[in-house]
């Protein structure tokens, strides 16, 4: 018998027109060792997401709200924080954790569908296989967060710039686009955010998905560094320039909030709506600076995942030119202000190996 079909099908769609080549490629030996490498190292790490997590567990509320980070801010250690009422904290983070895994969620949509793009897009057969796998990835994790955020609450609309974003890079007729934007800056900002959050939190169901997820973000971003390091010394300087302004454009949707429309800014409304003054709150933590400091210290430091890993993936690959840094400079102070200091003398690198980094702290 058939499947029947719902009444309404399908049930919300959404559409961007994308315009690509599909680029056969005849010679199936190994090209670039290194992607077919990661590609056996990701068949070797598959995992079944309804079946290798506690579906059956309740999500631990008093673990929830007290272990609780936003943005890799440790807001949990603060006085602040442990004075609100236990029904606040759990109201701010449920609802701030609905609204950032909501777009962690519709982010991993993003990536399945540019990931499907890739298999065709890319012009190596190490970069397909590869592509391959990590479509797999990108619908496990789709489908991981979406039962989560269930558990949690409701799935959460979309924010504009993270749609923008992944508009743009669904859109792009140039792969190697595709790779900067959702390999580089989208993955790279998901890898530093999603191991942030899994090491601040002590809710059972939550870290043990983050840290599956981490893991095989740790190889999409590997996968955006390996192929593109191979690729960009052969650009010519117009084609180079390019990409690193696609590459600034996607952080840009991603950090400036002058447009009113980031993550950052949904996530304060919400924090007013549980009866919490982001005004109040900004004051207490600035008054708390020390006590944030110190967590942060345990935790590694904070540069955030634009500084602390975009931006060093970006000047690896040769994709920040002074020109870029400007921008960057420019956008940082105007969002965090004048003490956030320059880019352009940070020296921070990545960790050698991402996989072995991702374990660090679970
Ligand atoms: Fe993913
Ligand atoms: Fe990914």
């Amino acid at each position: 018998m058939a499947t029947q079909l719902p009444d309404q099908h399908p049930i919300q769609t959404d559409a961007v027109r994308s315009a690509m080549e599909a680029v056969y490629n005849w010679n199936y030996e190994p090209e670039i060792d290194e992607l077919r490498t990661l590609y056996a190292n990701a068949l070797d790490r598959q995992w079944i997401g309804m079946k290798q997590l506690d579906w059956e567990q309740p999500i631990d509320r008093a673990a929830f709200s007290d272990t609780f980070s936003i943005g890799g801010i440790p807001i949990h250690e603060t006085e602040f924080w442990k004075a609100l009422p236990l029904e606040t904290r759990w109201k701010v983070a449920k609802g701030s954790a609905c609204f950032l895994l909501s777009n962690f969620l519709h982010g991993e949509q993003g990536a399945l569908m540019v990931a499907g793009q890739l298999v065709a897009a890319v012009p190596h057969t190490d970069g397909k296989f590869y592509a391959a796998t990590q479509t797999l990835d990108e619908a496990r994790h789709v489908e991981v967060f979406a039962a989560y955020v269930r558990k949690l609450g409701e799935v959460q609309p979309i924010a504009p710039a993270l749609k923008q974003l992944l508009d743009n890079v669904l859109a792009t007729d140039d792969w190697k686009k595709k790779a900067v934007g959702m390999q580089v800056v989208t993955e790279g900002l998901a890898l530093y955010s999603f191991r942030d959050m899994r090491n601040a939190t002590s809710e059972p169901l939550l870290k043990e998905l983050l840290t599956y997820v981490s893991r095989d973000e740790a190889r999409h971003t590997g996968y955006g560094i390996k192929y593109l390091s191979a690729v960009v010394p052969t650009l010519s300087e117009r084609e180079r320039a390019e990409l690193e302004d696609f590459a600034f454009e996607c952080a840009r949707l991603l950090i400036d909030s002058r447009g009113g429309t980031t993550m950052r800014s949904s996530v304060l409304e919400l924090w007013k709506d549980a009866g919490v003054d982001p005004g109040d709150a900004f004051q207490a933590l600035a008054r708390e600076r020390s006590t944030i400091a110190t967590a942060l210290q345990r935790s590694g430091g904070r540069r955030g995942p634009i500084r602390g890993f975009v931006i060093p993936t970006l000047k690896a690959l040769d994709l920040m030119s002074e020109r870029s840094a400007a921008h960057y400079d420019e956008m940082f102070r105007a969002n965090f202000g004048e003490n956030f200091g320059s880019i352009q003398a940070d020296t921070y690198g990545l960790p050698a190996d991402l996989e072995a980094w991702v374990e660090e702290g679970a």
